[in-house]
């Protein structure tokens, strides 16, 4: 493990091999267009959604389509053969209608000869109330592999099976468990709570990953050593989730103060004081907690309410 300062460079340094982690400070494209074929097993990242947020210039959907395109192009080159990609998106909005952004950006990927493997739902609890349309409250997470021959390790995501003292009732395996003791298949519903402002790893960049949700990414879709790049790295979430797993990071951002905000994450990170949300950690639930704002003010039903001596009018 590199125990020094992670390198942040406005210039990309090849080959990579002496190095774990990368911090490119400028375009994602002045990265990519140096970086040697078949270099990086998981492609990862969450880009621009052209929605107008603070490090974005809204444009045309065609000149957005066709800027994704071109990182997209140099991603799925710099991908080895048995990589993945993985383009976490929501929706683009305008005039109250809803572009969503994994079936704009489809035919790109398959024109690339990429072969979707998920659509992964990621739900979250928090965001804007819409008042015309039902809240977003989930994104998706699309899963591309470059071949058929790719990495794919299920057993360090495993989750916990519902019932695990199930048993076979019937067959040659009558009597014995039937379920697998390291858990199940995790599915492609992930509910994974969003990084808002009472999370502990929130940080003044407006759109985080939740490092446990690239964690699930990493174990499953690369092997320890593997190179995990992030063209769109914000606050440095893939690379953190990269090390934790004893894997190589690369991002680039192009805003200097996410740079210095990633470069203190990971720094964190290596010495062990970056708090982050355990992998499989419940989602808080304030009603079996008790927790008194759970209460309705106006649910006169709820036994807190009623006023002493008043329960018989
Ligand atoms: C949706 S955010 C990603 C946040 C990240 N997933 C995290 O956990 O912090 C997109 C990021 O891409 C950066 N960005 C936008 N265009 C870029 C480009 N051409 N090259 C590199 N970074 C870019 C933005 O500054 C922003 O921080």
């Amino acid at each position: 493990m590199q125990t020094s300062l992670p390198l942040v460079s406005d210039e990309p340094r090849y080959p990579l091999d002496e190095q774990r982690i990368v911090l490119f400070q400028g375009d994602c494209l002045d990265f990519l267009r140096d970086c040697p074929d078949e270099t990086m097993q998981l492609v990862v990242t969450s880009p621009p959604y052209n929605i107008g947020k603070e490090y974005e210039r809204r444009t045309g959907l065609d000149d957005y389509v066709a800027q994704q395109a071109e990182v997209i192009e140099h991603c799925v080159r710099v991908l080895k053969n048995t990589g993945s990609l993985c383009w976490q998106v929501g929706n683009y909005v305008k005039d109250g209608c809803v572009v969503p952004l994994d079936s704009l950006l489809y035919p790109v990927f398959v024109s690339q000869g990429l072969k979707l493997r998920n659509r992964i739902i990621w739900h979250f609890e928090h965001g804007l109330h819409c008042a015309r349309r039902f809240s977003g409250r989930y994104e998706a997470i699309v899963w591309y592999t470059k071949s058929d021959d790719y990495v794919f390790n299920l057993d360090p995501v495993r989750v916990p099976q519902k019932y695990p003292g199930k048993k076979h009732f019937k067959g040659p395996n009558a009597g014995q468990y039937s379920c697998n003791p390291l858990g199940k298949n995790p599915g492609d519903l992930w509910i994974i709570p969003n990084v808002k402002s009472n999370h502990v790893e929130k940080t003044q960049h407006p759109c985080q990953f939740p490092v446990e949700l690239i964690e699930r990414l990493v174990l499953s879709l690369t092997n320890e050593n593997d190179w995990v790049f992030d063209p769109f790295l914000g606050s440095g979430t893939s690379i953190i989730a990269a090390i934790k797993h004893n894997r190589r990071g690369a991002g680039a951002e192009v805003f200097s103060d996410y740079v210095t905000l990633a470069q203190d994450r990971i720094r964190r990170e290596m010495e062990g004081t970056l708090k982050t949300r355990p992998m499989g950690q419940p989602v808080f639930d304030p009603v079996s907690t008790h927790n008194r704002l759970a209460k309705s003010p106006w649910d006169t039903t709820q036994a807190s309410l009623i006023i002493p001596g008043e329960e018989s009018k």
